[in-house]
């Protein structure tokens, strides 16, 4: 058989069973994969990857990102937030809703997915907005291949208002019937409200005090009612950018109890805690914040036993000028996709988490549980070819002036890597290789979640109020 693309030699790593990476050659026909085998002869005029001594990876996918576009391109915009996320070495991004005008009805998903589709250089899948009065627009949302509906219940960037609690159970009610998953933005507003207030009183401007005016129980008690509310309806729940130890201790007790939810956390809650505010400033500014040592520590240990699904980075870029202003008007948000996977290498090579548990938590995860797999996140035959090829050996260092988003903040700026993507392969086509960017803009596609039959578990659903079988 011909194939298109041959990557030849590397080592597969299996995101399910740390006991089965093989090395082996992955043939590759018409954008999928057509062949795994020991060793593939490759016949005249067939592209070879040379992977000899490389891991490949199923192609790495960041399920939260805000790539600001449409409205906010000052900030960043569906082509250099993707550019920048290849030569991170992603395949795959999941787009959220806050945008200008929020992704919350089937007008603005078709205008997102158009621009979106034009610019973007590997695959990505959007968001929409569930707030208190677009209930009536989530078939339609459905119906055009939104991956999962977002709820904001802490006010954050964009304003998008958190539905009251009724009009919240009414939509999830009505998600769980779509098969659907709701995604969370967890925080209490009123409590954070309060501490605010108190913390910006006081006068003082030490950054650390972000983390108590926006205090852990905050997100803890969001995250209850959540969980309640889908033990209520049955509906699949998501917790984004989990930041505490009790958010982490909750989310473990109801998956113990059956409740269906899923979690991820982000690289700033895992490699950074309180004691860098002092030398970061609100570069390391992002709602929820970043906290203690304890907490950084049980969002590994939640990693490590099951209670968060995945890593993701919820790549959240301003301008320079937005993030350089005082502590309370600076804009809160860190940019992440180019960095992510170096610094998860790195803690691979330092034994915090094996390289198979690393493509679980980036590729094989998001892609199950936004509804993907085996498409996307898998070797399986005849799906999506999508790769991450990393080098475990090879050092660098984390350089803003580095980086390709248009604006460069990393709060990672010096952090040392050890391991690094050589490779971003997305349907069978490289777009990034060796630091270079080879694909075009335009290239990615929208990416729809398979039809959710088979995985709505209607067990434990209890119905709301129906007035008209009551007339
Ligand atoms: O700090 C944040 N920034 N948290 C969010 O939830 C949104 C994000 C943004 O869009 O800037
Ligand atoms: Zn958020
Ligand atoms: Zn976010």
């Amino acid at each position: 058989m011909k194939y298109d693309l041959i990557i030849k030699g590397g080592i597969l790593v299996n995101p399910l069973d740390s006991g089965a990476d093989v090395v082996a050659d992955v043939g590759i026909r018409r954008g999928k994969i057509a062949c795994l085998a020991g060793d593939l002869a490759p016949s005249q005029g067939e592209d070879v990857y040379d992977a000899a001594g490389l891991y490949v990876l199923p192609g790495i996918i960041d399920a939260h990102v805000h790539f600001r576009d449409p409205g906010l391109t000052h900030k960043e915009d569906f082509a250099s937030g993707s550019a920048a996320a290849a030569y991170g070495g992603l395949t795959m991004v999941a787009d959220m809703p806050n945008t200008v005008p929020a992704t919350a009805g089937v007008r603005d998903f078709r205008e997102k997915a158009g621009i979106a589709g034009g610019k973007s250089y590997i695959d990505f899948g959007l968001f929409a907005a569930m707030t208190g009065d677009n209930v009536g627009e989530l078939e339609g949302l459905a119906g055009e291949g939104v991956l999962g509906f977002k709820v904001f219940l802490g006010s954050s960037v964009g304003g998008l208002a958190a539905p009251g609690p009724g009009s919240l159970l009414e939509g999830m009610g009505k998600t769980g019937s779509l098969g659907l998953r709701i995604a969370f933005h967890a925080e209490d507003n009123e409590l954070n409200g309060y501490f605010t207030g108190i913390c910006r009183a006081a006068g003082a401007d030490d950054p650390a005090l972000l983390a108590g005016a926006r205090p852990a129980v905050s997100e803890a008690a969001s995250i209850a009612r959540v969980l309640l509310f889908s033990e209520y309806t049955g509906t699949p729940v998501h917790i984004c950018h989990v930041s505490s130890k009790l958010g982490v201790d909750l989310i473990r007790r109801a998956k113990g109890r059956g409740i269906p939810v899923s979690a991820e956390t982000c690289p700033q809650y895992l490699f950074l805690d309180e004691g860098d505010y002092r030398r970061l400033g609100t570069r390391m500014k992002v709602y929820p914040p970043i906290r203690g040592a304890e907490d950084r520590e049980a969002l590994w240990r939640g990693l490590g036993d099951g209670a968060i699904d995945m890593i993701a980075t919820d790549h959240a870029p301003h301008t320079a000028e937005e993030k350089d202003r005082s502590l309370w008007e600076a804009l809160s948000g860190i940019m992440g996709v180019e960095t992510s996977v170096p610094l998860l290498l790195t803690a691979v090579n330092q034994g915090r988490l094996s390289l198979n548990d690393y493509a679980r938590l980036a590729s094989a995860a998001p892609a199950r549980i936004w509804g993907l797999y085996p498409q996307k996140g898998s070797f399986a035959l005849n799906t999506d070819a999508d790769f991450t090829i990393v080098d475990m050996n090879r050092a660098g260092v984390i350089r803003n002036g580095d980086l390709h988003s248009k604006n460069n903040s990393s709060p990672f700026e010096g952090f040392r890597t050890l391991g690094s993507p050589r490779a971003a392969i997305v349907r069978g086509r490289i777009v990034m290789k060796d630091g270079v960017l080879l694909g075009n803009a335009g290239y990615g596609r929208l990416v729809r979640p398979a039809p959710p039959a088979g995985r709505v578990d209607p067990a434990g659903r209890r119905p709301l109020v129906d007035p008209a079988a009551h007339t």
